[in-house]
């Protein structure tokens, strides 16, 4: 693993790996043991859209980690002035030893791992976020010990955190049933990968099928980052697809919810059913600080 673009970009093996890591480095953190595994280690990250959750998370890793991370928003640089993305990454190999990128456009991402000498790390774009779904995968495992077989819903808009959903519950043997408005399917690479495994996956339009005796189910935001102008058009399109009681009561008796956040109430989420699952919503953000801190120390020791 020399970057970490898309869940695609890891094996199952690995994807365990990472949990794994991040489970150990939560101990550490929780019984104030050190683990200053990255010292005089540093990052820069490159932010194109806002971020509390994934930010803070990295900034606060490196600092726990022993190194140091740089945050550079992309309206203060030259990046946000049209520096191209090869050179932009050819400079930043010169003074740091990762880079952290959260835009659009995968391919950007994609582009600044062509040329840059040291690891990049995917933190959002449109069609991925691996961060969240790892936490995601560590806050499952803790709860329900075991990965496989687990049947889990998602019910909402098919964009990036679906997408990487997609493929990392697949990945670890989960059955997988997506529902979400017509119009609004995943990305066709995540579809693609599916296709390997008609027995675990399903694509449909009924929020209650997705539902239906899932021991997690997963919602996210209707309007995405980049997507403001259509907030009235999806918020039509949407409707019906709100994760609220009658729907959880379909789901297994013990079933858990997971929100990447932030959450916009009484849209995709009922404030009664996210206040009865913010233990384990909150724990899933707790988390995001221990995969990230995990795949730095992975990345950058593998260097
Ligand atoms: N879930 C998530 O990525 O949160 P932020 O946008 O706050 O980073």
């Amino acid at each position: 693993m020399n970057h970490l673009l898309r869940m695609l970009d890891l094996g199952a093996d690995e994807i365990l790996e990472i949990l794994d890591t991040a489970d150990q480095l939560k101990y550490d953190q929780k019984h104030g043991i050190p683990h200053k595994l990255l010292a005089g280690k540093t990052i820069t990250m490159i932010f194109e859209k806002q971020s509390t959750r994934t930010r803070v998370a990295f900034e606060m890793g490196m600092y726990q980690l022993g190194g140091h991370a740089l945050f550079l928003q992309d309206s203060v640089s030259q990046i946000g002035r049209g520096e191209a993305a090869e050179d932009t990454a050819r400079v930043l190999s010169r003074y740091c030893d990762g880079i952290v990128i959260r835009t659009f456009d995968q391919q950007e991402a994609e582009q600044l791992a062509r040329y840059a000498t040291c690891p990049v790390i995917n933190a959002q774009t449109d069609d991925s976020h691996p961060m969240q779904t790892l936490a995601d995968l560590m806050t499952i495992r803790e709860r329900k010990v075991v990965l496989a077989g687990l049947r889990v819903g998602f019910i909402g808009d098919g964009f990036n955190v679906c997408n990487s959903t997609i493929v990392g519950c697949l990945k670890m043997g989960m059955i997988v049933t997506v529902a979400c408005p017509e119009g609004y399917a995943p990305h066709r690479e995540a579809l693609a990968f599916a296709v390997d495994y008609p027995q675990q996956f399903t694509l449909c339009h009924d929020p209650r099928q997705a539902a239906k005796d899932a021991d997690v189910l997963f919602t996210d935001v209707w309007t995405s980052m980049g997507k403001e102008s259509e907030r009235q058009a999806r918020r039509a399109a949407f409707a019906g697809f709100c994760l609220d009681a009658p729907l959880l009561e379909l789901a297994a008796p013990d079933c858990m919810v997971q929100h990447s956040l932030p959450a916009h109430k009484g849209e995709e989420i009922t404030a009664d059913v996210f206040e009865r699952h913010a233990e384990e919503i909150f724990d899933e953000t707790e988390n995001r600080l221990h995969v990230q801190k995990a795949v730095l120390s992975m990345l950058l020791r593998e260097k």
